[in-house]
């Protein structure tokens, strides 16, 4: 399973990329507002940054605009993934994209026949939104597991991306599941290496050790 960063911070990145666990990069206007300054600057600071595939978002919501922004947004480097969101302007944008040659993003995916769509009319990445689902008190790990069953059905080569994660569950449940990528905050990175019983093996280890080289 591949782990993107879901971030816009730069900080953030250079961190997770030294810890040799960073495949790519997911952004959206709320991340790249939250960085303040001009956001082409950071998009393309973004691109050069990681060594792998960066999703940039387009802003249209009609299919003609949607393709422009996304021949601007491709120009940041060869990385860029285009986002796009998940309504019908959406769909006839992608299909131009698809036929483009563009890499895409199909984002605010909340239901398995909605990653469908996206999946026939060619998408790089579909990416459902768990947390949010789950904050509605439905699954977002069974739509998860059903867009698996499709997509495995028909030989789609559409990668899965579980997005709008929430915690080290979600990771686990996508990693049993079979998610191609999942895009993580930077919290749940960190929360992933944690574990109690680490910490108190390595001070034990450690007192013993020191134990052992005062008496030696
Ligand atoms: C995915 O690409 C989105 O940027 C992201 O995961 C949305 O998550 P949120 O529900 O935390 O805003």
């Amino acid at each position: 399973m591949q782990f993107f960063l879901d971030t816009a911070n730069l900080d953030q990145i250079r961190e997770v990329g030294e810890l040799g666990l960073l495949d790519g990069v997911t952004t959206n206007p709320t991340l790249m507002s939250r960085e303040g300054g001009d956001w082409r600057k950071q998009a393309a600071l973004i691109c050069d940054l990681v060594d792998g595939p960066v999703s940039l978002e387009v802003i249209a919501t009609n299919h003609e605009e949607m393709i422009k922004e996304a021949k601007d947004l491709v120009s940041f480097g060869t990385n860029v993934v285009v986002k796009i969101p998940m309504i019908p302007e959406g769909l006839k944008a992608l299909r131009e994209l698809t036929e483009r040659g563009i890499k895409t993003n199909v984002t605010l995916v909340f239901s398995p026949t909605q990653a469908l769509l996206a999946a026939k009319l060619g998408a790089t990445y579909v990416s459902p939104f768990v947390g949010r689902l789950d904050g509605l008190s439905q699954s977002g790990m069974q739509a998860v597991e059903q867009m698996r069953t499709m997509f495995d059905n028909y030989a789609f080569e559409t990668k899965i991306l579980v997005a709008s994660v929430r915690h080290p569950m979600h990771v686990l449940e996508a990693g049993l599941i079979g998610a191609d990528v999942i895009t993580l905050p930077y919290s749940t990175i960190m929360q992933l290496m944690q574990h109690p019983l680490t910490d108190k093996g390595l001070a034990t280890f450690l007192a013993d050790w020191e134990a052992f080289q005062k008496n030696a």
